[in-house]
């Protein structure tokens, strides 16, 4: 299951809707939260169900939905709404600490049961740095299942709960609080053994800066980046899939060690290589939508 783009579509929005089916992202995320007023969110949750079931089949993009936050009765609503259309996976806002996600997995297999729907089969991808108390717990997210796709991160739900003025200074790079929080979503990630995908890049107009943001972000280590208008997908589609290069390189990396079963270390083209780079040329075959072997 790849996720190198995921694009919030708000779900009281019928022609973002129907945008969403000519975008190439591999995820579309219909948005129940943040980006629908609060009388929209009735009939934001109607057009997600209805989305969701006439796309049961051969679904082009995988089709999750962003719940609102798991401690509020919306929350409840939400999942009641839209499980009959079996999500591929919900995201979760305002994560205060894994034992919110492991309460939305515990509501997942309830619904699940009931609308038999395999159980387990609904992922989760929490937005982990929501909140500041969330920032503390970022290290406990392998305590999940296997309904945890990823970690990603969020910035303007903290800047609102700090009070800051800004999250960004004046060349767009974040200020410190936030490149903490990046950073703790990509260590939480891969302590937990999930991909770790990057935060919105709220400038949608500006492909350039766009660009930038995607190339740091998968020099950093992350898999892939929320995207909040079509034009974004390509951008980061291209950036987070490795190219023919990278991916004929990390070929030979798994080749070495396949021909050396019992060896840690192997020398390819003069160079030493051992089990991180073995961990690595898989993670890059995962990227590329390949089978990375064991
Ligand atoms: N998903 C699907 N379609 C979208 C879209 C999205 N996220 N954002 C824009 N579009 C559509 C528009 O409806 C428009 O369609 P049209 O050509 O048929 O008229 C087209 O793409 C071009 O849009 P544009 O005019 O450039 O942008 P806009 O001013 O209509 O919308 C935003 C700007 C930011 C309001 C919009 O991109 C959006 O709603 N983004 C998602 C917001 C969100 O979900 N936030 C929550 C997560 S942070
Ligand atoms: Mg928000």
């Amino acid at each position: 299951m790849r996720l190198r783009s995921l694009l919030f579509i708000p779900a009281d929005s019928e022609k973002k809707l129907h945008k969403g089916d000519d975008v190439a992202a591999d995820a579309l995320i219909l948005d129940l939260e943040d980006a629908v007023v609060a009388a929209n969110k009735p009939a934001a949750r109607s057009l997600a169900l209805c989305y969701l079931q006439a796309r049961q089949q051969n679904r082009r993009s995988q089709l999750w939905v962003r719940i609102n936050p798991v401690d509020t009765p919306e929350a409840v609503i939400d999942l009641e709404s839209v499980m009959a259309g079996r999500p591929d996976g919900i995201v979760q806002p305002k994560t205060r600490s894994v034992d919110d996600v492991i309460e939305l997995g515990e509501r997942l297999h309830r619904l699940e049961t009931e609308l038999d729907i395999e159980p387990g089969s609904t992922r989760i991808l929490p937005l982990a740095t929501e909140t500041p108390q969330a920032m503390f717990t970022l290290g406990q997210f392998s305590r999940c299942d296997q309904r945890l796709a990823a970690l990603t991160w969020g910035a303007e739900d903290l800047r609102a709960a700090l009070g800051a003025s800004a999250n960004k200074d004046g060349d767009g790079n974040w200020t410190f609080p936030y490149q903490v929080a990046r950073a703790f979503c990509l260590f939480g990630a891969s302590a937990a053994g999930v991909p770790a995908i990057d935060t919105i890049h709220a400038d949608f107009r500006d492909a350039d800066s766009l660009h930038s943001s995607c190339i740091a972000a998968r020099r950093d280590g992350f898999s892939g980046k929320l995207a909040i208008h079509p034009n974004q997908v390509e951008v980061i589609n291209e950036v987070f899939m490795p190219d023919a290069g990278e991916i004929a390189h990390a070929q030979r990396i798994i080749a070495a060690f396949a021909a050396h079963p019992d060896a840690g270390a192997v020398g390819l083209d003069g160079q030493m290589l051992d089990i991180p780079h073995l961990k690595l040329a898989r993670k890059i075959l995962t990227m590329a939508g390949m089978d990375p072997g064991e």
